[in-house]
Formats: C-alpha cells, structure tokens, sequence
C-alpha cells in the first residue's frame, strides 16, 4: 500500500514487518527508486509495536506510520479476552507512546460481503459524502449504500484510533470481487512537532 512516491519524500526510512517476506517485497517494490534517489532505508524483521518504546527512542524526531496494521489488532487478542477490550487497550497504549508524535496510520474500519462494486474500479480513494470527514464522523453513507453490503460485516473495532478532530479519508478496497474492505487514513500532526526535521525531506 506504499507508494514510492510518497517514500522519496523522506531521507531516512526504518521499515518493520514480523513477516521475513515483507524485506524483500519492500527491496522488490521500492529498493531501486530509493537507492537513486538516495533515500537512505532500513528494515526490520520484528514485532513493531513490542519494539516501539524502543523504536521511538531511537528516533526521537521521526514520524510514525502504522501501515494497515491496527485493523489486524483484534485478531491477536488472546483467546481469554475478549476482542473490543484486548484492541482498545493496545490502542490506548499505542496513542500513549505516540503522543506528542507526528503520526499517521490506514488501517481498516469494517469488512465484508458486498455487492454493489466491482473489482475492476481496482484500489478507489473514496467520493466523500461528508465534505471534511473526521475521526469522529467519518462514515461515509453513500459508499456503504453503493456497496450494497450483503450479510454481516467485521468491526475491526479501529473507530478510535485518531483524536476526533482528525481529518481521514476512507479507502474502498476490494480483497476479493465481492468481499470489500472499507479503510481510514488519518494524519496526526502534534502541536509540538512542527515537521519531521531529521527524518523526512519535507
Ligand atoms: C495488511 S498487511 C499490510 C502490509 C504492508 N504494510 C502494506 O501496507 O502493504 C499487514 C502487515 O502487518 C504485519 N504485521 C502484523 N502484526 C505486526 C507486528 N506486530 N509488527 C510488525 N508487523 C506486523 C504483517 O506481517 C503484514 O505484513
């Protein structure tokens, strides 16, 4: 979901995934584009969020990118606990670490059969309905309408990820013709951290 375009603008990357794939699928996607134009890039094969304490301590004036992974938090939740209370508590304590952060995170919100789009519109940014969507009312009826959902669809129980006044876009992406997944993007930018000096280029 990374497009290289959006990568150059940084000069320093420190990329993390648990799967030992994902270092070679992001050297395949990204590597040469990045070695050109001499973004200097690093990835980590590991478990980012146990790591984050000391990921951010490390790097202390880099921005953060959760990409597509809180929508996966519930599923990690032990079988003793349940779900909602598991991922809200992870989520708490991402926001803690990451507070006064410039942060972002896409991740997604619900899924499930639908049948109203086809997968041929390939990977849509969303027409909003809502002029300025916000963290706190980001649901966008004329796309769920549109995708005439069909049968139960999953909470990925990722409402509160962002402070509420936080401007997101909803993605519609199809993971299968007829199985979509609605995602949010979102952008946190801390009032103390004026830009990401060390780490990116803008
Ligand atoms: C939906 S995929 C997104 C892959 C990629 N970030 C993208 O956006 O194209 C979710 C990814 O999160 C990774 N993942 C899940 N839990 C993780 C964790 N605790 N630490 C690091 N990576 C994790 C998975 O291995 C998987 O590659």
């Amino acid at each position: 979901m990374l497009p290289t375009e959006w990568l150059l603008r940084f000069d320093s990357i420190h990329a993390v995934d648990i799967d030992p794939l994902a270092r070679w699928l992001f050297a395949w996607r990204h590597g040469a584009a990045l070695k050109t134009a001499g973004v200097r890039w690093h990835y980590q094969t590991g478990d980012a969020l146990a790591d984050l304490p000391r990921l951010l301590s490390a790097h202390p004036k880099a921005c953060v990118l959760l990409d597509n992974l809180l929508g996966q938090l519930r599923f990690h939740a032990p079988a003793w606990q349940d779900p909602a209370v598991y991922t809200a508590y992870q989520l708490a304590e991402i926001k803690r670490m990451l507070h006064g952060r410039e942060w972002g995170s896409v991740h997604d919100l619900l899924s499930g059969p639908a049948a109203g789009l086809s997968a041929d519109v390939g990977f849509p940014v969303a027409q909003s309905s809502v002029s300025s969507p916000t963290a706190e009312h980001p649901v966008d009826v004329a796309w769920l309408a549109a995708a005439q959902p069909r049968g139960e669809w999953l909470d990925h129980l990722t409402g509160q990820v962002f402070p509420a006044t936080t401007p997101v876009q909803g993605i519609a992406w199809a993971f299968r013709a007829k199985y979509w997944h609605w995602l949010q993007a979102g952008w946190v930018h801390a009032s103390q951290v004026s830009s990401c000096r060390v780490d990116t280029k803008s």
